[in-house]
């Protein structure tokens, strides 16, 4: 069984999770005590981890105008979303409820100047991103001056003006363009080919840009893009974005003012060994792919990184509930369970599960750990080899900090888990647990 004792102690600088004196800490509180004061399941985010992916990817862009878009999706929690604004960082939205959130969290932040907007906020480093953009949301984004639509088809494009135009605000616009490019990834999160319902198509992007501007209130000012999610071979976002940059060049010939350029997110992690180590290499090679390609155009880009800063920086803490045998197969039974964390459901995928204190190498067995949920797919870990655990001891299943919480539901009627903030010794719970009540809420009998 390998632990990332190894590994963490080679990076040597504040790793997310780490074993110190045999037991499993998120920065240097245990996991254990948390368990115990909040509960499980539970979800942990380290604070310095996620500062420092944020710096780490920033710096990678150091050569360029740029800002960074957080992807809001892979985790809304207001509070990480208010500790990223305060350094500075933007956000991707893809809902109006995602842009409540950061006006709610972010709305003091000095990149987004408080009253701005009518009864409201301005959210001036907000990119706006989605295939179904309701006429709701887009008066909401509208009124809130965000920094930009990314459209995604000619019909949306109509809507929009006629929004903007109602309401007298100027929408910055960018077509989503989808480039046609492979990236190996899973085929549910791949999104850059012609078969996906994702942008338009590059042929035919140049019609709709000329037939948007001529609309009094909608401003021609960028081209966005993103190719799928969990790609960590980056050489797709770099043929992407030769191709966006040819577009940009005949954009200015036809006319257009483009400045900006959106290259989406994409950029993956190591579920199978951490990537600690690998992060900063890694995002330096993606940002030198991006910035090549656009040598010379002159444009702001922007970038909208979910997974690559917070997927490391969480776990997510469950208890063992029960050790069982079926015909010979081992069975963990723990209280999470796939409305917790969907990922290895939804996706085969594959996250990393360690004892909160830490094993004997010596002593593993082959096990499926599962959740409580009534489906076979309710699983965190398949015929894997795990050290010998016993009913009510911990696990932690890592790189739980992406699409772990913002996925979750209340299948089978199970409030969604709790999370708490770690920043050193330091624990900060970030979202209660979910009562029945909370569930019930807005039922009738
Ligand atoms: N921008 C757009 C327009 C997106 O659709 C996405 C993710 C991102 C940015 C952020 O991508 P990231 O940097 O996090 O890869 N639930 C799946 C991932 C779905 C990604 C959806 N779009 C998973 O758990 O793997």
């Amino acid at each position: 069984m390998k632990t990332r004792k190894a590994r963490v102690q080679a990076v040597g600088r504040p790793p997310a999770f780490a074993y110190r004196d045999g037991e499993l800490h998120c920065e240097r509180t245990a996991l254990s005590a948390l368990a115990k004061k909040f509960g499980t399941p539970l979800y942990l985010y380290s604070q310095n981890t996620i500062r420092e992916r944020y710096r780490t990817f920033d710096e990678a862009f150091r050569g360029v105008p740029h800002t960074i878009c957080y992807s809001v999706k892979a985790n809304s929690n207001l509070s990480l979303l208010k500790m990223l604004a305060g350094m500075g960082c933007g956000f991707d939205v893809v809902s109006g409820g995602e842009l409540l959130r950061v006006l709610k969290a972010a709305g003091g932040a000095p990149s987004f100047r408080p009253g701005l907007a009518e009864g409201g906020r301005s959210a001036k480093k907000v990119v706006f991103s989605g295939v179904g953009k309701t006429a709701d949301e887009l008066d909401l984004a509208l009124k809130s001056e965000i920094l930009m639509f990314n459209v995604e088809s000619e019909q949306e494009l109509a809507l929009l003006g006629a929004r903007a135009t109602e309401l007298k605000r100027e929408a910055r616009i960018a077509l989503r363009v989808n480039p046609d490019v492979a990236a190996r990834t899973h085929p549910y999160i791949s999104t850059g080919l012609h078969k996906h319902k994702f942008g338009v198509p590059m042929q035919v992007a140049r019609a709709i840009y000329a037939a948007a501007s001529y609309h009094p209130w909608l401003d021609v000012a960028g081209i966005s893009v993103h190719i799928g999610s969990q790609i960590t071979d980056v050489k797709p976002f770099g043929e992407a974005m030769e191709r966006v940059a040819d577009l940009v060049r005949d954009l200015r010939g036809d006319g257009h003012h483009v400045r900006y350029v959106d290259a989406g997110g994409g950029l993956g992690i190591n579920y199978e060994h951490g990537d600690l180590s690998e992060f900063p290499n890694l995002a330096g090679k993606y940002a030198k792919l991006v910035t090549n390609a656009l040598r010379g155009l002159d444009v702001h880009l922007l970038l909208e990184p979910g997974r690559s800063i917070v997927g490391p920086a969480g776990a997510l803490v469950t208890r063992v509930l029960y050790n069982k045998r079926n015909n010979g197969k081992r069975f963990v039974v723990v209280d999470a369970a796939m409305n917790d964390l969907i990922r290895p459901a939804l996706y085969g995928a594959y996250h990393e599960i360690v004892p909160v204190v830490e094993p004997e190498a010596s002593k593993s067995e082959t096990c499926d750990v599962v959740g409580p949920i009534c489906e076979t797919g309710d699983f965190f870990a398949r015929d894997r080899k795990l050290p010998c655990v016993s009913d009510g001891d911990l696990l932690a299943i890592l790189d739980a900090g992406a699409y772990g919480m913002s996925i979750s539901s209340n299948y089978n009627t199970r409030g969604r888990a709790a999370e708490v903030l770690v920043d050193g010794k330091k624990a900060k719970l970030v979202r209660k647990r979910e009562s029945f009540e909370d569930m019930v809420r807005n039922e009738t009998v």
